[in-house]
């Protein structure tokens, strides 16, 4: 195979110099085109009594105010467009599972550098112009399948458009067509794999060879297990669908060592979530960002409430942001200590005896809240093994996490399957 640096599109090639030379020459068009053609920029620039002039260098962009999801869903649906609706082509809307969705707008040439991002990608993640790319993201008003779609499609790729859901298919699907790519959430692999499994079909013997998982965090345990599994490279893909959709950073196959930022069409900050202020690399915070070459949507620092941490490119020039521990949104808070699904998974997964299904449920007794865990025990699991299994999980949620949990390993295949995004929080505490 080629080596993978002949490759690289001519964004990637970009020196450090250069780069920084191009995303300030972009994020002050893209200043002037918010604060030109969108009410809401032009109203916060002025309050903040700022011009888009005013951005001289990269650092200056601290100065400029944040954008939130409240201000996009006050300005729903087509309030945050910076061009005239017809020359929008496409609308997708984030999966918001309270209130307004959040809509989004793309134009022409915002559908073609999302798919040479989405492209770029999936190259980073070891695809390849030939391969069979299976999508099995949501096709729809999500991100997910679409963008995953046409990605594949612009870098060459045949693309099964497989989307979520009828899962006995999908297994049927990667049997008969031979992709070697797959697309999905990692929670939906984890259903897929049951039912290869209930099959009797080896997961180990496809023609699959990398997934590209996001849209969901997701740990280095998960990546064992589906690794292990599926005798397959399994890399992270990062997006949201207020910036473009998947495709705003991936991790790179031959270091997967967090993921790399497409910095040329999207420029990130962490900032410290209560203050907002900006962090230096190396510090974990909110992730925010500023579109660079984005026309119909613009977005100026938007806070995107997920948790990360900036660090140095590795396989690429561009900064990589480590796997995301979590949103802010899902921060649980139990008795005064804060914890995210992804330090259970971490937990789960490497107790012996259990599936990797689990989720965690919130209720009140009297005036405080309680936890539970409940994890799913593997096939033959003896009840000794569930028993040490629920012993374990329950001594290291308190040690690692500073919170006792109740922990019930329940049976084989009883907890709810994902399809797309999986929910692990069940809230049962009133209102
Ligand atoms: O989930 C876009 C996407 C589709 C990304 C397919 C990757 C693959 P939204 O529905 O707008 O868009 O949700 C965005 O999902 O703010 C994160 O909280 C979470 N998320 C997305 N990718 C990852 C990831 C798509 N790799 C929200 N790790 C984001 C952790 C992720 N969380």
């Amino acid at each position: 195979m080629a080596d993978v640096t002949d490759l690289l599109d001519a964004g990637e090639r970009l020196d450090a110099d250069g780069l920084r030379a191009l995303q300030l020459e972009r994020l002050r068009t893209t200043l002037r085109h918010a604060y030109e053609n969108v009410p809401f920029y032009r109203d916060s620039f002025d309050k903040a009594g700022l011009r888009p002039e005013d951005c001289r260098s990269l650092a200056d962009l601290a100065r400029f105010p944040f954008t939130t999801k409240a201000d996009l869903r006050d300005n729903y649906p087509y309030g945050m467009f910076a061009v005239p609706r017809e020359r929008i082509r496409r609308i997708h809307a984030s999966s918001g599972t309270t209130g307004l969705p959040t809509v989004v707008g793309y134009t022409e040439n915002d559908l073609s550098m999302w798919s040479d991002m989405v492209a770029r990608s999936i190259r980073a993640a070891g695809g390849r112009s030939g391969d069979i790319a299976h999508v099995a993201y949501g096709y729809g008003l999500f991100t997910g399948g679409l963008g995953a779609h046409y990605g594949a499609e612009r870098l060459g790729c045949t693309v099964v458009p497989a989307s979520g859901g009828m899962t006995a298919r999908q297994v049927q699907l990667i049997q008969d067509l031979k992709p070697g790519i797959i697309m999905v959430t990692p929670s939906y692999m984890l259903t897929i794999l049951d039912e290869f499994e209930r099959q009797g079909v080896d997961p180990r013997h496809t023609s699959l060879r990398v997934g590209i998982f996001g849209a969901e965090p997701w740990t280095e345990e998960m990546r064992r297990e589906i690794e292990e599994r599926f005798a397959i490279d399994a890399v992270d893909i990062y997006g949201l669908s207020e910036v473009i959709g998947p495709g705003v950073a991936q991790e790179c196959v031959e270091t997967k060592d967090g993921l790399h930022i497409w910095e040329d069409h999207f420029y990130p900050e962490v900032v410290d979530p209560l203050t907002g202020e900006v962090l230096p690399d190396g510090e974990e915070g909110e992730l925010v960002f500023t579109s660079l070459t984005k026309e119909a949507m613009p977005v100026i620092r938007y806070r995107t409430r997920d948790l990360t941490t900036l660090l140095p490119g590795t396989a690429r020039v561009f900064r990589r942001m480590r796997k995301i521990t979590g949103r802010s949104d899902d921060l649980v808070i139990v008795r005064g200590v804060n914890l995210f699904p992804t330090q259970v998974e971490e937990i789960v997964l490497r107790t012996p005896g259990v599936a990797p299904h689990f989720q965690l449920r919130l209720t009140r007794e009297g005036r405080l809240d309680s936890l539970t865990v409940r994890a799913e025990a593997r096939a033959g699991a003896t009840p000794e093994i569930r028993e040490a299994a629920a012993r374990a999980i329950a001594a290291a949620v308190k040690d690692g996490i500073g919170v006792s949990a109740r922990v019930e390993i329940v049976e084989p295949e009883s907890l709810e399957r994902s399809v797309g995004k999986i929910r692990r929080i069940v809230d049962l505490r009133p209102r």
